[in-house]
């Protein structure tokens, strides 16, 4: 049982393999937050906390003048707010009165054998891995308000998953204007807070700065989990390493407007409260009906590496779905960097003809097929091939490449809408856009009201049509622009807070009744790159385009921020051409083919410019990755160096779940002049195998491990290797 409740004490207990969770329903029927961490045996972990007048924090009034006891003080699962906690609150309301403030007690609780799912959104699933559920049930009775706290338990993987469901428990209308997921109280220790910043083209940039006293504010409002913040942040100890220290994961599943305060409070305690962004948001919360909101997945590991295995193994098995989950994710070449829109089928034919003699198994033809897109300034929305790009039609184009021997991919952004297209024109309306107001333009586009069931049902509709017409057996999915100027022409204006989360619910629809209608399609997310990189995506789409920029050397840290929280399975990376287009770069193929190996990979650049050696090379590489996809997809992820050493050199390793085999790649990013050669200290090995690294000669796992390994030095612009280990004993 990963779940007890301790009636005597009022205690409810969460385990897990390496943690314990601890809750407390006090006398007064608050739920206190004990305790989360790596795993304690002692039962109750009020011990620590000395109860003492905390001066200038409110006592509640059934406290009378008992002074000791404040909620401005007390670690809580789940805050009140207007009512004395003066920290970053969970939830903000305006109730039917004009009143706003709630305090949530103690009402019940159930403990269920499984793991809960959240109506409406992505959730982590139970999937071989055996899950309980708590759900604790709060209840301030004048607000009206009623929470539902969900907690899954996932004792053998080491997560725990927090939600919430807010519910109107009266007979008038409850405007929320906050609906955070969890608070997670960390009320002692000093931390250091990892997240992961970026841009367009440098997403998930991962940046390490101790708490400060105030609130540090991490969050979207662009309509999109975003290039600029991702939804997943690490606190850990300001010792902490990849091997050793304490480190709690938060990851949000969600892919619109996030929020995540850090609050280190004047009693130097840490408050962490995650979820839908309160920017713009309001909530009509009608008697009887509730908001559920997105799903939070915890995790506290001792060392980073432990921290992000958790997340990849749980994202692997329990978050992403379908078919590809842990097969073979084809080779693919993406024609985008090839020929931008200047494609025709001749083009194509001849494009794919070279990669399907080099063993690429799937075409994916990017922006441009469709009618009026000579760029992109016209046509999203008019989802019809063009003729003149296409004059036998898609239809042809699709059989021939399969007579290649070759799967066929597609490039839709359907969200989106040009007002140079033939949609636009017929439903002004269907767009996003303010009343009396020139909407902000974004790659000359809109955005399609989501909210509305018409847009719903046309952008389903598109899509399973262009499936079941076309062999079509992958989908890029692509997403350009923010969205801004949120209005819905079919929302009633007290109630325009709420269009932006039910642009979601309604894409996470779309795409639950795609994925199910078309079960062997592969969908790769994309906004712009990486700015929807998440695990809300990753429920329906298996990978996601990891970024715009295709250079190895910018890709280095992209992907080592991405490595932090996500899977390498789910990192969708191509060979470009050299010199790159978006940093001007000049790299070695090897150097590129060892970078977008370690991800799904593919290639995008016109083959037909190559020399017969660069053909050849590509050739290898692609026979290499069906080889070793099995190690990057499903095996073990360590990253050999730190923040710190990226300044001259990355390097990971693949370890199989078997550890009998290991890959161990390095891109030297400034070779010094007369150096000492580079050294790092494996992971993962077996301790008692024997291994034949790269063949040249035999090792044990131990020494490879304990004592480590040197490459060869390696000079010249971004060099790059990857070391072949294999147990031999
Ligand atoms: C976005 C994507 C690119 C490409 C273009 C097409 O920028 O991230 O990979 O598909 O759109 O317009």
């Amino acid at each position: 049982m990963s779940i007890r409740y301790i009636e005597e004490t009022g205690q409810l207990i969460l385990e897990t393999r390496s943690t314990s969770y601890q809750m407390k329903i006090d006398s007064l029927g608050y739920l206190n937050h004990l305790y989360y961490g790596p795993k304690v045996e002692t039962t109750d972990m009020s011990y620590p906390y000395r109860i003492y007048d905390h001066g200038f924090s409110g006592n509640p009034y059934d406290m009378r003048n008992n002074r000791a006891f404040s909620l401005d003080s007390m670690p809580q699962e789940y805050t009140s707010f207007g009512v004395g906690d003066f920290r970053v609150s969970s939830i903000a309301a305006s109730c039917s009165d004009g009143s706003r403030c709630a305090e949530f007690r103690y009402e019940k609780h159930e403990i269920i054998d499984g793991k809960y799912s959240i109506p409406g959104l992505p959730s982590v699933y139970d999937s071989g891995a055996v899950a309980q559920t708590l759900i604790v049930t709060l209840i301030d009775n004048a607000a009206n308000i009623r929470i539902k706290l969900y907690y899954g338990v996932f004792e053998s993987l080491d997560i725990i998953t927090r939600a919430a469901e807010i519910s109107n428990a009266g007979y008038e209308i409850v405007w929320l204007r906050k609906a955070s997921s969890m608070c997670l109280e960390l009320p002692f220790g000093k931390w250091d807070m990892i997240h992961f910043h970026g841009r367009h083209c440098m997403e998930r940039q991962p940046e390490r700065v101790p708490l400060f006293h105030g609130i540090h504010t991490l969050s979207s409002g662009r309509g999109m989990s975003s290039h600029q913040h991702n939804p997943f942040v690490i606190l850990c100890d300001h010792e902490a390493t990849e091997d050793s220290g304490t480190c709690y994961g938060m990851m949000l599943m969600y892919s619109g407007n996030h929020k995540t305060e850090i609050e280190l409070d004047q009693f130097d305690s840490t408050r962490v409260v995650m979820g839908l962004s309160d920017d713009r948001f309001r909530w009509e919360l009608a008697p009887n009906t509730s908001l559920h909101t997105p799903e939070v997945i915890l995790t506290c590991a001792d060392g980073l590496t432990e921290l992000s295995h958790r997340y990849h193994r749980v994202i692997r098995n329990n978050v992403v779905r379908g078919a590809y989950k842990l097969s073979h994710r084809p080779v693919l070449i993406n024609n985008w960097e090839a020929m931008y829109f200047d494609l025709n089928e001749e083009k194509l034919l001849a494009l794919a003809d070279k990669a399907a003699s080099l063993g690429i198994e799937l075409f994916v033809l990017d922006d441009g097929w469709f009618k009026n897109r000579v760029d992109d300034n016209a046509a999203l929305g008019d989802w019809v091939p063009d003729e003149k790009k296409l004059p036998n039609g898609l239809d042809s184009l699709i059989e021939k490449i399969n007579a290649k021997g070759m799967k066929f991919g597609l490039w839709v952004e359907p969200e989106m809408v040009s007002e140079d297209s033939d949609l636009y024109r017929a439903h002004p309306d269907w767009a996003l856009t303010a009343p009396n107001r020139a909407p902000m333009m974004a790659r000359n586009q809109l955005v399609l009201d989501l909210s509305r069931q018409e847009v719903h049902e046309y952008i389903f509709n598109t899509l399973s049509d262009l499936l079941s017409k076309y062999n079509i057996t992958y989908i890029k999915w692509d997403f350009n622009r923010p969205l801004s100027d949120v209005y819905s022409r079919s929302t009633p204006s007290p109630r325009q807070g709420e269009v932006a989360h039910r642009y979601y619910l309604s894409l996470y629809k779309i795409y639950e009744r795609l994925t199910e209608k078309f079960p062997n399609v592969l969908f790769e997310g994309c906004a712009g790159g990486g700015g929807r990189f998440d695990a809300g995506m990753l429920h329906y789409a298996p990978q996601i385009w990891c970024s715009d920029n295709t250079d190895p050397i910018s890709r280095l840290t992209i992907q080592y921020g991405t490595s932090f929280g996500y899977p390498m399975s789910s990192v969708g990376a191509h060979v470009s051409a050299t010199p790159n287009h978006q940093t001007g770069r000049l790299t070695p193929l090897s150097t590129r083919g060892i970078v977008a190996m370690s991800g799904a990979f593919g290639y995008e650049l016109d083959l037909l410019k190559l020399s017969d050696g660069e053909l050849a090379e590509i050739k290898e590489q692609v026979a290499r990755f069906k080889e070793i996809e099995p190690i990057v997809h499903n095996g073990l992820f360590y990253r050999l160096s730190s923040m710190q050493e990226s300044g001259h050199y990355f390097a990971w390793q693949f370890v199989s779940p078997e550890k009998d085999r290991s890959l161990v790649n390095i891109v030297v990013t400034n070779p010094l002049a007369n150096s000492t050669p580079i050294h790092v200290r494996l992971k993962g090995l077996d301790p008692d195998a024997l291994y034949s690294v790269d063949g040249e000669f035999e090792c044990s796992g131990s020494a490879l491990m304990k004592a480590g390994y040197t490459f060869t030095r390696l000079t010249g612009d971004y060099p790059a290797l990857q070391v072949d280990i294999k147990q031999v004993k």
